[in-house]
């Protein structure tokens, strides 16, 4: 740091996140080696100038010793991350359990889980118990970290009783949270069995934030009718303290794409699957495989279409990537059975000897494999039956100034929001609309790709991850400030 730099009070920003940023992997007793996933919040954070982000999370393994908790601290503190150790208990409660069993699906609409899918993990109440317990181990982790004047900004539905845990510790804590995922309609929420204890713990931050207006909307009318408080165009009040909610739309680092085309590697990748699928068009699908992302829905589509088309059968492909998620809970086990059946299916009903019309990969690929994939598509389909905002939709948009292919985008997705007008937006549960909506993408004429293409260009290059970062954490300070001249009147 450069001596008599001008130093903001708030330069110093700590990211809590179930998941830390690096994958971790055990070489030794005492040796770890260490991955950095550059994913969206990570690229958001490193853009920013104005601050300096220290991570705070899970690294996503058992670390039962000392020895390796030891070194992996270390190894981690190199990395600007500090690590929370969970037991395997605590994960199978907790990450397992109550938040991808329980939030994660109610969050998306697919309700609460019926006898059997609780049975796997016990009871809601001891998950709760260790959802709770986590958090607060979290909050440990932080409250030794912090020092006056830092920014602790909270992340998503793992850590939704953070904000009141860290409180306790400190009222002067600047605390944000934001939600990476959609927030349900209040009668939606209003089912879970912990609904006043997560409004309440939220409340207890200074700044609560969403993807979208709708989302913000939902979290202001469950408390306005769970909770009884009062809702205002600020956020919610509750005897006279108001915590602030709104609206933040994420972004990507378009950039970082952008220039990674230019690369030779990626060149000679982009070279290489024109061969390959040449003659054909290319259909790109890349998701987590969660059931949120609608891809037997999108299969199915896909498969009426071949069959309403028969002149379409040789000359298009479908990669679909599926990125293996969340092993552990059931409901993805048969999840990734279902879709794999379906490939099957299609694949035998429609494929040739030398071709077939889906490549589906259970794996993920890396940044230079991804971004040449996005480069060489026709048409992409995002097909989420809900999603918070969908970054796929996104980073295909950012790869594709050279052709300007087609986007088909789920409305349920939060980037129906920004990118509908580019986009053909679809109703991923309706095949016959999804089906219909691939003839016309396929079809389409260049200068319609073209203007659709530039609009949702323009978007996604002006509103990146940096901004979206920068916006938050400035209005969290200015939501603290304001705070403080009112309570001082
Ligand atoms: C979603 C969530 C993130 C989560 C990611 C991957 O995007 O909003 O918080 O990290 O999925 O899921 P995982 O369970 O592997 O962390």
């Amino acid at each position: 740091e450069e001596a008599g730099a001008a130093r903001p009070f708030w330069q110093r920003l700590l990211v809590v996140a179930n998941r830390l940023p690096v994958s971790a992997v055990r070489r030794g007793e005492d040796s770890w080696s260490l991955d950095i996933s550059a994913g969206g919040l990570v690229s958001a954070l490193l853009g920013v100038k104005e601050f300096e982000a220290r991570w705070i999370g899970w690294a996503g393994v058992n670390v039962p010793d000392e020895i390796g908790q030891k070194a992996l601290t270390k190894a981690l503190a190199e990395k600007r991350c500090i690590p929370v150790f969970l037991d395997e208990e605590i994960v199978h409660q907790y990450y397992n359990g109550y938040c991808n069993n329980i939030l994660w699906p109610l969050f998306h609409y697919l309700g609460l889980p019926q006898e059997d899918r609780l049975a796997t993990t016990r009871s809601f109440q001891s998950q709760f118990a260790a959802y709770k317990k986590a958090n607060q181990m979290f909050a440990d982790v932080v409250n030794a970290h912090y020092e006056e004047g830092d920014v602790v900004w909270c992340h998503d539905y793992h850590l939704m009783y953070l904000p009141e845990c860290l409180k306790k510790y400190n009222t002067k804590m600047k605390v944000g949270w934001f939600l990476h995922t959609p927030f349900p309609s209040s009668e939606i929420h209003r089912t879970l069995p912990s609904r006043y204890e997560l409004l309440r713990s939220v409340l207890a931050a200074d700044l609560v934030g969403f993807h979208t207006y709708d989302y913000a909307r939902h979290f202001v009318s469950a408390c306005t009718r769970i909770l009884g408080l009062e809702g205002t165009p600020e956020g919610v009040e509750d005897q006279g303290k108001l915590t602030r909610v709104a609206a933040f739309p994420i972004g990507i680092d378009s950039d970082r794409f952008i220039r990674a085309l230019e690369l030779p590697q990626v060149q000679e990748h982009i070279k290489e699957l024109k061969e390959r699928f040449s003659g054909r068009k290319v259909m790109l699908g890349v998701d987590r495989l969660d059931m949120i992302k609608g891809i037997p829905q999108k299969l199915l589509a896909f498969e009426k279409f071949l069959e309403e088309n028969p002149y379409w059968r040789d000359k298009v492909v479908l990669l679909q990537i599926a990125v293996p998620t969340r092993t552990d809970v059931p409901e993805y086990q048969k999840l990734t059975s279902q879709v794999h059946e379906i490939v099957g299916r299609i694949n035998g009903r429609f494929g040739t000897l030398t071709a077939v019309p889906i490549h589906h990969l259970d794996c993920s690929l890396d940044f230079h494999a991804l971004c040449a994939l996005y480069a060489v598509t026709d048409v992409a389909l995002v097909t989420s039956l809900r999603d918070g905002m969908n970054l796929v939709s996104y980073e295909f948009v950012a790869c594709q100034e050279a052709k300007k292919g087609v986007l088909i985008l789920s409305e349920f997705a939060g980037a129906a929001q920004s990118l509908g007008a580019g986009a053909i937006l679809v109703n991923p549960w309706n095949i016959t609309e999804v089906a219909a909506s691939i003839g016309q993408a396929l079809n389409m004429p260049a200068e319609e790709r073209e203007k659709r293409h530039c609009h949702n260009f323009h978007h996604v290059t002006e509103h990146t991850a940096q901004e979206w970062a920068e916006t938050f954490v400035s209005e969290l300070n200015d939501t603290v400030v304001e705070a403080q001249l009112r309570t001082s009147k």
